[in-house]
């Protein structure tokens, strides 16, 4: 079995060690053009030379959750496409959502200011009640951060495509059910994948439409929002802030308006990171079970895009 490895960004050695060491029966390399034909590769963020030359190959696997860098290539038509499946990725998401989220509900950055100018005042406690979180998108991620918010007692509200029954989350399905959905979150999480179908689904008729003093935490694709829109909403006073993990343009230019928002709090893509040694024992699980003819989870549908 031969497997190749490319990923931009990354450094090859520890992932090829990794790989090798979890493999030992397959032959691991770095993909270099004009390399011979495998039977599967890992990459992050390939060039289509590398799938045109590979029409062996039988399955692709992404390291990541999203795969909307990959929805533009040419896959050969035998090929799977292959996410990350958690890989450590959900808990890590369920504590930055939960950080984020309380940190707003509870005021922190205002007691820091406050406290910092030599104040020591109290602010009224909020009611847990009137806080109720949306979380876009029940897959992977989005269940077990609603799960972890659940631990807050928050109120949660949760939309995805298919109809889904999660005990304790009042449930909504389907652009028909969106707008009740938002008017009923004052908190709004996107954990979606970005697809045609949800490309600027964050924009100043969606966030307008959550409860007064809305607040967004992106931590999905920067092309779920519409930054225009948002900048508006935060001027009107119709959104209180945002908490934003992804943007367009990464890292933004200079000159964008989000470095210095006072009401946006920005991190570079860092809110469930890969983790290397998860993601190459989910991986060699997988191709285990590929080579047994066994179904494995993950497998993106090309037509839906995630
Ligand atoms: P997932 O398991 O595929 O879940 C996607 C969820 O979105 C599903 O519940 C799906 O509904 C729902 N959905 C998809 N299209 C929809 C639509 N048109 N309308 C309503 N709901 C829709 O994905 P995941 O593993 O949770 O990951 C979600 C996304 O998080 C990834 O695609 C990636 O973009 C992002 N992410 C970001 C980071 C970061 O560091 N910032 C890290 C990892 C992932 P159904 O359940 O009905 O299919
Ligand atoms: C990161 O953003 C991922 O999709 O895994």
């Amino acid at each position: 079995m031969r497997i190749l490895f490319h990923a931009a960004g990354h450094k090859p050695a520890p992932w090829l060690e990794g790989l090798e060491a979890a493999l030992p029966q397959a032959e691991v390399a770095e993909w270099v053009p004009g390399a011979p034909p495998a039977d599967y590769a890992v990459v992050w963020a390939p060039p289509q030379q590398l799938l045109d030359e590979q029409p062996r190959l039988k399955a692709l696997f992404n390291m990541g959750a999203g795969v909307d860098a990959l929805m533009p290539l040419r896959l050969p038509a035998a090929t799977q496409l292959v996410r990350l499946d958690d890989a450590g990725m959900s808990v890590q998401m369920a504590e930055f959502v939960c950080h984020a989220v309380i940190r707003h509900f509870r005021e922190l950055d205002g007691y820091e200011a406050d406290v910092r100018a030599g104040k020591w005042s109290f602010r009224r406690p909020r009611l847990r009640g009137e806080w109720p979180v949306g979380v876009m998108g029940l897959g992977v991620l989005g269940t077990r951060v609603a799960r972890a918010l659940q631990g807050f007692d928050f109120p949660l509200n949760g939309w995805s495509r298919s109809p889904k029954a999660l005990a304790g989350v009042r449930c909504f399905a389907g652009r028909g059910q969106l707008d009740a959905f938002l008017a009923a979150s004052r908190i709004l999480v996107c954990l979606l994948p970005l697809t045609p179908d949800t490309a600027d689904i964050l924009n100043r008729d969606t966030l307008g439409r959550l409860m007064p003093g809305g607040y967004l935490v992106n931590v999905a694709r920067g092309g779920h929002l519409v930054e225009q829109d948002l900048l508006a909403l935060l001027a009107q006073g119709q959104l209180a802030g945002a908490t934003l993990d992804v943007l367009r343009e990464e890292p933004p230019p200079p000159e964008h308006p989000f470095w210095r928002h006072p009401k946006i709090t920005l991190t570079p893509h860092t809110s469930a990171r890969t983790l290397r040694e998860e993601s190459i024992a989910q991986i060699a699980g997988k191709i285990g079970a590929m080579e047994r003819g066994e179904p494995v989870a993950g497998v993106v549908d090309r037509e839906r895009g995630y």
